[in-house]
């Protein structure tokens, strides 16, 4: 077995600052097909982030007096009390985003989301415009990780997996470690990325400066769809392991980080264990507190309990798992 760096799997576990804010919408724009970029000025003050944190939006009419309670009472019906956030049909729980970035400017916070629109929160979320007030609570979730001797950091995003691979790409280049991502949809038109009409995406998977929004840290994407219709056509995962198994990265100072769907990501998970390549992963649940308390978004993970598993809370001690530690049960 190939030495291999290591890192706590225990992460640390200083208390986070975390809060609930108002943000004000700097811009929201489509990106593509169904994905849409949401700049969030949070002002002065706002915790630290890492990437791989989320936030929880309010989905909902933002309003600092709360909504007035309507008390309907005549004598031929019973009494009626009635919310206005009730019957305006906008969600009632939060809806958890990964941090696709942030931008420290003049001292105020601008996060960056970026949202695919799916049911009535994020459709929401996309007629909101600009100056426009939103509830945040966050930043939530434990954040990606380095240790010291990673040479290498291979990002491996798909679909709406991909923003917190952007926030990944910067910290890690502001960390001046050297990273290369690996990027799927299965088609271009679901690709919410910015495609260098001049460097182009690989035809055989090799990453090229062709994203935008990795080549600004430096970083150069290996693109893939299931159609061909941009970089190699076929399987993020194939692009990944081809790499690796032609030798062009170390694999004992090799880091792996992949966010995106579940089959996916234990593909890549099983892949890198195979190879002992150290490799974490962002984990997703639908979420209702997003803080520990509502016990809604578990995931099994090995434990030395009797039956050798145990639950863990993927809003508060992930998202961010080690592959070695998670049991896929899909
Ligand atoms: C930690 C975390 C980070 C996330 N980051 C992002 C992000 O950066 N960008 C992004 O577009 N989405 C992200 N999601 C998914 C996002 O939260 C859901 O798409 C959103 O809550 C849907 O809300 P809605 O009201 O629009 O749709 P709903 O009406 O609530 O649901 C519409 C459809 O989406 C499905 N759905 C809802 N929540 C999830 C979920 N968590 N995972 C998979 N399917 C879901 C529902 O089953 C339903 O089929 C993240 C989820 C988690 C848990
Ligand atoms: S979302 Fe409530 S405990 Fe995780």
């Amino acid at each position: 077995m190939a030495a291999m760096i290591d890192h706590p799997r225990q992460r640390e576990s200083a208390p986070q600052r975390r809060t609930v804010a108002c943000g004000t919408v700097a811009t929201n724009v489509c990106l593509c097909d169904e994905h849409y970029l949401l700049r969030l000025d949070m002002g002065a003050g706002y915790p630290a982030t890492r990437a791989g944190q989320f936030v929880q939006i309010q989905c909902a009419a933002f309003d600092d007096d709360p909504a007035p309670v309507v008390h309907e009472w005549s004598a031929d019906r019973p009494p009626r009390f009635v919310r206005r956030d009730t019957v305006a049909g906008e969600p009632l729980l939060r809806r958890p985003f990964s941090l696709a970035g942030r931008e420290d400017v003049g001292g105020r916070a601008i996060l960056s989301i970026i949202y695919r629109v799916l049911g009535r929160g994020s459709a929401w979320l996309s007629r909101v415009r600009e100056g426009q007030s939103v509830s945040v609570l966050g930043p939530l979730g434990n954040g990606f990780t380095w240790p010291e001797a990673m040479t290498v950091g291979l990002l491996v995003g798909g679909g709406v997996g991909l923003p917190p691979m952007f926030y990944l790409a910067d910290a890690l280049h502001r960390a001046g470690k050297h990273a290369q991502a690996f990027v799927g949809a299965t088609t271009q038109r679901l690709l919410p990325l910015n495609l260098d009409p001049v460097v182009l995406a690989s035809k055989a998977g090799w990453p090229t400066l062709c994203v935008a929004e990795f080549a600004r840290c430096g970083v150069e994407a290996a693109v893939t769809t299931d159609d061909g219709s941009v970089g190699m056509e076929g399987l993020v995962t194939e692009a990944l392991f081809n790499w690796i198994d032609q030798g062009r990265v170390d694999p004992a100072t090799t880091v792996v980080y992949t966010c995106g769907p579940e089959p996916m990501m234990k593909a890549v998970a099983e892949g890198c264990i195979a190879r002992d390549i150290l490799c974490q992963v962002a984990m997703e649940r639908k979420m209702a507190c997003g803080m520990g308390t509502c016990q809604s978004c578990v995931c099994k993970t090995h434990a030395p309990t009797a039956s050798g598993w145990a639950y863990k809370l993927v809003c508060t001690d992930g998202t961010i798992f080690d592959a070695r530690d998670l049991i896929w049960e899909r």
